[in-house]
């Protein structure tokens, strides 16, 4: 008998987002079975001599030989976020694979902690600070000069501003204390209109490309923002070790990798443990879902 790999893939979005619907397509050809679940319809049960995974409308054992973990969702309490981080831990404990693990993909939501493991083991990032009150930012601001202040959980550019004046800052961030939102400040990385995409699928870079802002005034360089992306063919062997040094340090089985070409080598913007490829795909062809489904199917058979 034939059995029939079936795969759940997670966001909080009420319908399949595209890069989930690729996915879903990719593990159709494959021969593997998936379904579009939202994290409010899993329930995780902890029962006398046993515990248990279910649909939340029917109480039904949750069957899935893996999950593909794209969005916990953040528009929401405290509460609601730690019992969806709970669910998938629950999950990863009756030894179904996460991808990516829980753990891993919350540090890398978190665009400071992340930072803080990459530096810490000898990634060069920018200097990086988290901060609540608005006159520790400005006087940050004043010692660095020219900051970035970015929403700690942000993605596609959005809400990032850039500024040189402290006064700037000041005012910035006394807006984001009086609306209880954490300051990350940032120094500005000096970069040459561009910045490079690193997306590495297990033990395989499955693409590398420049994202060339062509707006001379927009100096941010996501696909979202207007960036045109231009294929690299082969990268260079220190990129290339970098990447996967990262996804080592996060424990991610895939991941999107920013990063910036200085005067002093690379430098790390961030990591995204749930990247988007639309760009890439309609701009060169190459499929990552095709990849990451068969990343997946290739975890539950070992
Ligand atoms: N410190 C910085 N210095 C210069 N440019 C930056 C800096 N941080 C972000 N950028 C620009 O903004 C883009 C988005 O920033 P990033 O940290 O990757 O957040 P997002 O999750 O919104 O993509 C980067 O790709 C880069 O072009
Ligand atoms: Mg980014």
């Amino acid at each position: 008998m034939v059995t029939i790999v079936k795969i759940a893939i997670v966001a909080d979005k009420p319908v399949p987002p595209w890069s989930i619907r690729q996915i879903m397509l990719a593990l159709e050809e494959l021969g593997a079975s998936s379904m579009y679940l939202r994290p409010s319809s899993i329930t995780s049960i902890i029962g006398e001599n046993n515990f248990y995974v279910v649909y939340s409308n029917t109480l039904k054992p949750f069957e899935a030989d893996a999950v593909i973990l794209r969005d916990l969702g953040v528009a929401t309490t405290i509460e609601i976020f730690l019992r969806r981080i709970d669910i998938f831990k629950h999950i990863e404990e009756l030894s179904i694979p996460v991808i990516n693990p829980v753990n891993s993909y919350m540090i890398a939501r978190d665009k400071y902690l992340s930072l803080l493991l990459l530096s810490k083991a000898g990634i060069p990032i920018p200097k990086t600070a988290i901060v609540e009150d608005f006159y520790s930012a400005t006087k940050l601001a004043e010692s660095w000069r020219k900051v970035v202040v970015k929403p700690l959980i942000g993605s596609m550019g959005f809400g990032i501003i850039r500024a040189e004046s402290a006064d700037t800052v000041y005012n910035v961030a006394r807006t984001l204390s009086q609306l209880h939102q954490p300051i990350y400040i940032q120094e500005y990385i000096e970069k040459p209109g561009r910045d490079i995409r690193v997306l590495i699928i297990g033990d395989e870079i499955v693409a590398a490309y420049y994202r060339v802002q062509q707006n001379i005034e927009n100096w941010k360089t996501n696909v979202a923002q207007g960036a045109r992306v231009d294929i690299i063919e082969k990268l260079d062997s220190e990129l290339e070790s970098l990447a996967f040094k990262i996804l080592k340090i996060l424990n991610l089985y895939y991941a999107g990798i920013d990063v910036a070409e200085t005067k002093n080598g690379y430098v790390v913007f961030e990591v995204n443990a749930s990247p988007q490829w639309r760009g890439i795909q309609r701009a060169t062809g190459i499929n990552p879902a095709k990849k990451l489904a068969k990343h997946v199917i290739s975890l539950i058979r070992q």
